[in-house]
Order: C-alpha cells, then sequence, then structure tokens
C-alpha cells in the first residue's frame, strides 16, 4: 500500500509504492491530488519514465502546455528540456512559481531527472501558505489588498539579452504583455492563502511608488525564503518532483557547474486566474 513520508516541518513529502510508469488507479490518483493539496510539493524515486508514461501521467491532473522558449523533446511538444552542460550554464537561480507572466498560471509541474550532477543540482521548494501564516494580521491583511504586476519580458531579460535572444523570444513577448496577479492568492481547493510575488516574474506592486514597491518586494523574496518554509530535494536518475504551482516556489541550486544535470518537465494548466 502507497504511504507518504514528510521531508520537512512546512512542506514536502516523499511518496512511496506508486509505480508512476504504470496506468494509474483511481485511487492512486484521489491520494496523489490530496497529498500534493497537503504536502505541496511531492517526490518520488526510482521512476524511469518514458516520454508516453511522464505524459500520461501528467494528464491524469490537467491539460498540457508548452513553453516556447524552452527546447522539447521531438515529437513532445509539451515535455521541456532543462539541460545545462560545459557549453550551457545554468541561468535561473532565483526563487519563483511558473509562468506567473500569463493570466492563468499553470497549476503544476511534474520535473522528471534525467541526468544528475555528480555533486549539487538540488532543488529548493518553499511554502507560500507557510510564508502568508508567518507574517502578522497586520501584515496579512495590508498585503491581501494589493495587486502586483508579473512580465514575461522581466523573467527572461538575461535570455533576451543575448545574441539573438529577442528575435528567438519576440513572439512569446508579443503573446506575454504584463499581467496583475493578487499579492496574496486564494487557493482554490484548500482555500488556504499564500504569498504570490515572486522575484523572477513579479515586477511590481501596482499603484505604489517604485521605492515603495521595491522596498516591499525585497522584504517578501527575502521572506519568503527563509529556512522554515523550506525543503531541499536531492535528486538520483529517475527521481520525479510533482509540485503545486499555485502555493509553492522553488529554486534550482546552480552549485553544479561545469557538470553536467538534465531534467524532463511537463507543466499543467490552470483554467482560472488566480483569486
Ligand atoms: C524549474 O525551475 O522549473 C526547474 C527546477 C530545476 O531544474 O531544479
Amino acid at each position: 500500500m502507497f504511504s507518504i513520508e514528510p521531508v520537512s516541518g512546512a512542506l514536502g513529502g516523499l511518496v512511496k509504492d506508486i509505480d508512476l510508469c504504470q496506468p494509474l488507479k483511481d485511487n492512486e490518483i484521489a491520494f496523489i491530488k490530496e497529498a500534493l493539496h497537503q504536502y505541496q510539493v511531492l517526490f518520488f524515486r526510482d521512476q524511469p519514465l518514458g516520454p508516453d508514461e511522464h505524459v500520461r501521467l501528467a494528464r491524469y491532473f490537467g491539460d498540457l502546455q508548452s513553453h516556447a522558449a524552452y527546447d522539447h523533446l521531438e515529437g513532445y511538444p509539451e515535455l521541456t528540456i532543462l539541460e545545462n552542460d560545459l557549453a550551457r550554464p545554468p541561468k535561473i537561480e532565483k526563487w519563483h512559481s511558473d509562468m506567473t507572466f500569463r493570466p492563468c498560471p499553470p497549476i503544476g509541474s511534474i520535473l522528471h531527472a534525467i541526468v544528475i550532477p555528480g555533486k549539487g543540482g538540488d532543488t529548493m521548494f518553499s511554502s507560500m501558505s507557510a510564508a502568508f501564516e508567518a507574517l502578522s494580521q497586520k501584515m496579512q491583511s495590508f498585503l491581501s489588498e494589493l495587486i502586483a504586476i508579473h512580465d514575461f519580458s522581466h523573467g527572461f531579460k538575461e535570455s533576451i539579452a543575448e545574441l539573438g535572444g529577442r528575435d528567438r523570444l519576440q513572439q512569446m513577448i508579443e503573446d506575454n504583455p504584463p499581467v496583475e496577479h493578487p499579492v496574496v492568492r486564494v487557493h482554490p481547493e484548500t482555500n488556504k492563502k499564500g504569498l504570490y510575488v515572486n522575484s523572477l516574474f513579479t515586477l511590481r506592486i501596482k499603484d505604489m511608488r517604485e521605492s515603495e514597491s521595491r522596498a516591499l518586494l525585497d522584504f517578501l523574496f527575502e521572506h519568503i525564503a527563509l529556512p522554515e518554509f523550506t525543503c531541499r530535494f536531492k535528486w538520483g536518475i529517475n527521481s520525479v518532483a510533482f509540485w503545486d504551482n499555485r502555493h509553492t516556489q522553488h529554486k534550482p541550486v546552480n552549485d553544479y557547474w561545469p557538470g553536467e544535470r538534465r531534467m524532463q518537465r511537463i507543466t499543467i494548466e490552470d483554467g482560472q486566474r488566480p483569486f
């Protein structure tokens, strides 16, 4: 029978005895959904998923997205490749939720480790509900009134600045103008509140002076990274992480370069805007 073991005080659960390479039974899907709401990020070991199995797994939880800013596996537009080696140093080491530059950011992502470095290359996760609940009532009320602007061009500014980067990403830039999201997001399944600004895509707080917005965002970005809201996952080959993008942030730890690391990711659509 499957089970789950917490990996830290705030979030993260290691799921045992579910074989993700096989079609899932209804009770396994229900268990994973419930566990995801409770633990916010789930980890699985020794799951040698092929691309078809990875796609089948993700489809149990919703429609799949593609991401034109990344390479994908040939024949699988929804299967993004995140690959770094000697010639391609890792670029992003900021805390973030995926694709908050979209009006309806994804429910979550399922990341599968294909090649892992000899040492390092862990991924950190942070619970946005734990980070929100640790704030004073006054601060919670103040933040609950605010709206933030999220922007693709802000998050991908390094890639855009590369030689040929603007041309390569022009369509994404045009398709993704800045969007507004609440600074505090209510999770549609748990009804809990969580912080919903991230240092990669959140540009500023609406209707605040630039200096006020900067100071507030800097405070929140430091707050969400406090160790007590986080967990850290050490990958093995064929480890899988499934995170709820609505109330977590994550950050790869780029301490392995010049080592090689290859991950494959599928991202699951959400049909609704954050509220
Ligand atoms: C991601 O940011 O979606 C990938 C995280 C990782 O590669 O550890």
